[in-house]
């Protein structure tokens, strides 16, 4: 069947140019504008970093990844209903010329948006958010924080229910199976960007 949208798409192309990507400045200013919260904005700087070092892992765009990590959860603080979030931000993102791919990505981090996760961005994506979140937890009852910490003590966490417990273990779990890599190599992944990056993100 003939596609009016993409031929809508090419004409404009072929008007404007290529889309611009927004960068990661202005990123970082949309964060700013709807999230005031200084551990939702650390959340965010810790999944961008994730994000952009499994860009780099999979020979994939640093950019790109590092945008979908800083903004999953941008409009969360002020539109925090699963009605809500993240349709909202992905509106404003859509839009302000935030590429489908980063868009998609960030349906899929919300398993309830029933947003499918096709694209290597969105597995990344969803096999990071929540676990750093809980590296990040785990570093905060360790007097060391992140220093020495090893994928067992993170194993061992993971298993007692009662330890952040909002963090949803089953998210975890098919987010590093749907990756395809195994759940110890992913653990320690997470735990050594964390660690490269503990100082801006405030856990040295
Ligand atoms: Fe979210
Ligand atoms: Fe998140």
């Amino acid at each position: 069947m003939f596609d009016f949208h993409l031929l809508r798409k090419y004409i404009l192309i072929v008007i404007e140019g290529e889309p611009r990507i927004p960068t990661r400045e202005e990123a970082v200013a949309l964060l700013f504008e709807y999230t005031k919260t200084e551990s939702l904005r650390k959340h965010a700087f810790a999944v961008e970093a994730v994000m952009r070092a499994c860009a780099k892992k999979f020979g994939e765009d640093e950019d790109l990844y590092g945008l979908a990590g800083l903004l999953h959860d941008f409009d969360y603080e002020m539109y925090p209903t699963v009605e809500q979030h993240p349709y909202v931000g992905n509106k404003i993102l859509a839009e302000k010329g935030y590429p489908e791919d980063v868009r998609q990505a960030i349906m899929g981090h919300a398993p309830y948006t029933k947003v499918p996760r096709e694209t290597t961005i969105a597995k990344c994506l969803f096999a990071s958010d929540e676990l750093s979140g809980f590296v990040i937890a785990v570093a905060l009852v360790r007097p060391t924080r992140l220093d020495g910490m090893e994928p067992s003590s993170v194993k061992k966490k993971l298993k007692y229910k009662a330890f952040a417990k909002t963090v949803s273990r089953e998210d975890i779990r098919n987010g590093i199976a749907e990756l395809g890599i195994p759940e110890d190599e992913h653990i320690v992944f997470v735990i050594k960007v964390l660690q490269e990056n503990a100082g801006t993100l405030g856990l040295a």
